[in-house]
Formats: structure tokens, sequence, C-alpha cells
């Protein structure tokens, strides 16, 4: 089974929840699937850029007009986007480890999902068929922190229903998520609980993955 893990969080490990709940899902992952083909992006060690006028055509005249022929700097501006989507496509699951920053995604995770949900990459879209996937993904694993609580369709909450909407327009619909709510300590004395029991889950959505439809052990 391949893993695409897309981390979008600059802290060590010991000072990130979101990081902590990762290193839960990947050890039981491991453990239950030594044969794991996992690849790791770190998006703070690999900085996406932020889209661009050369990107944008790079990536969306040739929808309308297959014979559009890029310029030199509109081929380089796609150089990013293709080696990520490369990654993706070879995953059979991504998960993405963030934390919840002004109740959405780091900006740094959204310039990644602006490059990496490109057509001609990782979907194809037409009149026709509408978007059809490239992809073979089955399932986002979203291991998210937050300092407060947000309760099931809290309207505050844009980080979840972004990753939704954006990985269900290229057909991914199973969407597991882990989430270590409460963590600001200031305002929530369960935090500690909370993060245990976010750990717990993240070790328990680790065996359903490891399970679902993927294939035995030796795939
Ligand atoms: C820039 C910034 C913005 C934040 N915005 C929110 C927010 O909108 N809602 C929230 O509940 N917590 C917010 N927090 C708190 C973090 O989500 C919380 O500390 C979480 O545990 C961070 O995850 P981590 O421990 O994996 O880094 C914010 C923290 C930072 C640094």
């Amino acid at each position: 089974m391949n893993i695409l893990h897309v981390c979008a969080n600059p802290k060590p490990t010991e000072e990130s929840v979101s990081k902590q709940l990762a290193a839960a899902f990947f050890g039981k992952m491991i453990e239950l699937r030594p044969d794991t083909d996992l690849v790791n992006v770190d998006l703070y060690d690999e900085k996406p850029p932020f889209y661009s006028y050369e990107l944008y055509k790079r990536a969306w005249y040739p929808v309308a007009d297959e014979s559009y022929e890029p310029s030199k700097a509109e081929d380089m501006a796609i150089n990013y986007a293709a080696k990520q989507a490369e990654a993706f496509n070879d995953a059979d699951v991504l998960v993405l480890t963030m934390p919840m920053w002004n109740f959405t995604v780091p900006a740094i995770m959204k310039a990644w999902m602006d490059q990496v949900l490109s057509p001609n990459l990782t979907f194809t879209i037409s009149p026709e068929e509408g978007v059809k996937p490239l992809h073979k993904i089955k399932s986002v694993v979203l291991l998210v922190a937050s300092g407060g609580v947000y309760k099931e369709d809290d309207e505050r909450d844009a980080l979840s229903s972004q990753v939704r909407s954006a990985f269900g327009f290229i057909g991914i619909d199973d969407i597991e998520i882990v989430w270590a709510d409460g963590q600001n300590s200031l305002f929530n004395m369960d935090s500690e609980v909370r993060k245990e029991m976010a750990i717990e889950a993240a070790t328990e959505t680790a065996e359903d993955i490891a399970e679902i439809g993927l294939g035995s052990p030796d795939e």
C-alpha cells in the first residue's frame, strides 16, 4: 500500500499535537502493514510556491484549447505541481497532518492543494465528462489539532469542510478525521484527556485503513 503523508506544521513533534497524532497513526500502520510504502512531504522543508499567472496558463489554457503551446516560463511554473502530482497519483491513501489556523488549513497546505489539484495532473475536466480522477486515492486521513472545541457541523470550522470539498471535487469522498480539539489549556481543563483520546483514535483509524479492501499485506 502506498501512502502519501503531507505535513503542514513547523513545530517539532514533542510540541505539536497533530504531529503526535501522525506518529501514533504511522506507528500502528507500519506495525500492521510493514510493506507500507510511505512518502513524506514536509511542506516546511520544501515550500510550495504560491499560484502564479504562468501556472494558471500552463494548467488551465490546455483545458479549453488542446493545441495551446505553453511558453518556457509556463512550462517551468508547473514543475513543483507535476512532481507533487506524481506522488499523489502513486498513492492509495493520503494523510494530511496540520493544526487549525484561523479556523482553516494553514496557508502552506492551501498552497500545496492549489498546486496539486490541477487539471491534467490529478484529474481531467471537460464539458462532456465533467471531472474524472487521474489518481487512485481511496481515502484521505485528516489528522488535526485545534485550540478550541468544535462540535460536528460547527459553522466556524472551515478546515474540515475545505478538505471535504476540495478532495470530494476530484472524487475522494472517504475523509477520515481524527481531531484533537480543545488543545488550548487556558480554556480547556481537559486538553490532555482530549489529546490522549485523539491519539487512541489515530491508532484505531490506522487499523481501519490497514484493513479496508487494500489487498493482502504482500501487495
Ligand atoms: C496562527 C494560529 C492560529 C490559530 N487559530 C486557531 C483557530 O482558529 N481555532 C482554534 O481552535 N485554534 C487555533 N489555534 C490554536 C492551534 O490550533 C492549537 O494550538 C493546536 O494544538 C495546534 O496544533 P499543533 O499542536 O499540532 O501545532 C491557532 C494557533 C496559531 C499559532
